[in-house]
């Protein structure tokens, strides 16, 4: 009987190019596919070194040593559920389950507790760096029981992306919490990918420049502080062509599809009641473009002001804003994740530690950036950290480019340019740093109309007053 270290469940490209990577540093992997899909075949065909296909889950389950480690890399949601029921029938006590899929984190709490019943250890691990990742080194965040984690550590540690030599990996924490910094994690990209395309836009539309004299704007910034995955992609995408000598993204149709993760974090936001405007904001940025016979319909008949080319201000200062506005708006977003995951953590008992976090995301995922150490040493002062926008040095950036965020924003209103996550940063901002909103007259309305009551600045207690 063979003895391998580990076991992977989906050979779809991320469970192909994961278990690949675990046997290039040295494991034996056994894999197994519920359909006997094209990466089966070619297994069977042409085998890889240290990877053992297999056809049947009994033979697949019995080729893994005890206790057993195996890794599902499946689509979330019920197929993990009807997985888990199956080996069920096969695995053992103390036996490891690993979900490396996107799943819901709540899925992730539940499917820990149950398991946990039936003795079974549960690992609701959060994957990130796409299919590259994946093969060369993802980052890893692993939630669920300590005990397995510790287990399998030293598998992840050799798989997982390095930043300056130290593994891309640590342990998150309870239950459904590694699941979770995964999905803020999509959620801030989410915001950081709708930002890079504001950019896009207002430089294309307003300043009138061409994809190669944009992708050389975002080569400039990735060697600055803006230097990040997403913008290095950006530089390279944009000038990109297709077989017919055009730029690709020229063809592409302006409707952005989401699988469902920034949905989630939007969501896990409104209900923790945490101001996560920006997050949310680029979730309903790509629904709208989704719309698009009705924005087609809507560019017919509802007006605003024509973009004027002929500039009435400097280009150059405009792309110098641009850029600080980029920044602030990429740290507001930061901002915004980190504080989500930190009431998450407070309602849950997960205890994050958010130093550990901003330091597994500095490779291998794909919001890493440079940004990150800066957040890696706010968070090394302090993690109790109320918000990453008190540390001293996201004030000082803050306080230093927040009129470069008001100068793009006040152009592209001017010109029509729709810039919403930009816009919502800035508000948020703004909101953040007034002491005393509008929101006395919210309660005032609410009294007048439900009797729900107020408190006031001068007096203990609760008020209601007869308005009429
Ligand atoms: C990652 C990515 C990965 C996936 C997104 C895409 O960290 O590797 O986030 O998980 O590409 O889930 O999400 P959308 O389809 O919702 O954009």
């Amino acid at each position: 009987m063979s003895n391998h270290d580990i076991g992977v469940i989906g050979m779809g490209v991320m469970g192909k190019n994961l278990a690949y990577n675990i046997a290039s540093t040295g494991y034996t992997v056994s894999v197994f596919n519920r359909s006997n899909n094209i990466i089966m075949k070619s297994l069977l065909e042409k085998p890889i070194k240290k990877v053992f296909p297999y056809l049947s889950i009994k033979e697949f389950v019995n080729s893994v040593r005890k206790p057993r480690c195996i890794l599902l890399m499946i689509q979330s949601g019920p197929p993990v559920d009807e997985i888990i029921k199956i080996l069920l029938s096969y695995i053992q006590s103390d036996d490891i389950i690993i979900d490396g899929g996107n799943s819901f984190y709540v899925d992730t709490i539940r499917r820990f507790n149950f398991l946990k019943q039936k003795s079974i250890q549960f690992l609701g691990v959060g994957i990130s760096g796409g299919e590259e990742g994946a093969l060369y080194g993802p980052s890893i965040m692993p939630g669920g029981s300590r005990e397995a984690y510790d287990l399998v550590a030293p598998i992840f540690e050799n798989i997982s992306a390095k930043y300056k030599k130290e593994a891309c990996v640590q342990y998150i924490g309870p239950d459904g919490s590694g699941h979770y910094v995964k999905m803020v994690h999509n959620g801030i990209e989410y915001s950081d990918m709708q930002l890079i395309a504001e950019t896009y836009s207002l430089l294309k539309n307003l300043i009138g420049m061409n994809n190669v004299d944009i992708s050389n704007i975002f080569k400039k910034w990735n060697k600055g502080e803006l230097c990040s995955y997403l913008i290095e992609i950006t530089e390279k995408i944009l000038c990109k062509k297709d077989i017919d000598g055009n730029f690709i993204l020229d063809s592409i149709l302006d409707s952005a599809s989401s699988k469902g993760t920034g949905t989630w974090t939007a969501k896990s936001a409104l209900e923790l009641y945490a101001p996560c405007s920006v997050i949310a904001e680029s979730v309903f940025s790509r629904y709208l473009s989704i719309m698009k016979v009705n924005r087609m319909i809507a560019s017919t008949i509802l007006f605003g002001p024509k973009i004027s080319l002929d500039r009435s201000f400097n280009t150059e200062a405009f792309i110098s804003d641009l850029g600080k506005a980029l920044y602030l708006g990429k740290i507001i977003s930061y901002a915004q994740g980190f504080f989500l995951m930190k009431i998450a953590s407070q309602h849950h008992h997960w205890n994050l530690q958010f130093y550990n976090i901003a330091k597994i995301f500095r490779a291998g995922c794909i919001i890493r950036a440079d940004l990150l150490n800066n957040i890696v040493t706010s968070y090394n002062e302090n993690n109790d950290l109320i918000d990453l926008l008190f540390s001293p040095i996201f004030q000082e950036i803050s306080n230093a480019y927040h009129v470069s965020l008001r100068n793009i924003i006040s152009v592209a209103v001017q010109n029509g340019i729709s810039i919403p996550v930009f816009s919502s940063a800035l508000s948020y901002y703004d909101g953040y740093r007034t002491v005393n909103s509008s929101a006395n007259l919210i309660q005032a309305q609410r009294d007048y109309f439900g009797s729900h009551t107020y408190q006031r600045i001068d007096q203990s207690g609760t008020f209601h007053t007869n308005w009429s």
